[in-house]
């Protein structure tokens, strides 16, 4: 089974972890199994950007962006060239490295 690494994260994983995915489980789906609680706020439909994570390998093997995951993710805090909606983008047969950014779009609403 593919596996996710996810990079340290002083909330979610402050000591980073790495978990096994079945190809096809979304990358927000394998992360709530193993317990790092990332926001989902519209529970993975596709409407909100709290799940962004940057990705930072692995990226061409997860599958295809949508139009609807591009636009909305336009909205999402630290936008990068490599950044998804995780509970859009599906893991294939190839590991994958991914960061989840400091803050959500919810996060940096309270700061501003
Ligand atoms: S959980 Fe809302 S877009 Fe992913």
């Amino acid at each position: 089974m593919p596996i996710i690494r996810i990079l340290p994260h002083a909330e979610y994983a402050p000591q980073g972890k790495s978990i096994e995915a079945a190809a096809g489980t979304s990358l927000c789906e394998a992360m709530l199994e193993h317990g790092i609680e990332i926001e989902h706020a519209c529970e993975m439909s596709c409407a909100c950007t709290t799940c962004h994570v940057i990705v930072r390998e692995g990226f061409n093997s997860l599958g295809e962006m949508d139009e609807s995951e591009e636009d909305l993710l336009d909205r999402a805090w630290g936008l990068e060239p490599t950044s998804r909606l995780s509970c859009q983008a599906i893991v294939s047969n190839q590991d994958v490295t991914v960061e989840i950014p400091k803050y959500s779009i919810n996060h940096a609403k309270e700061k501003h």
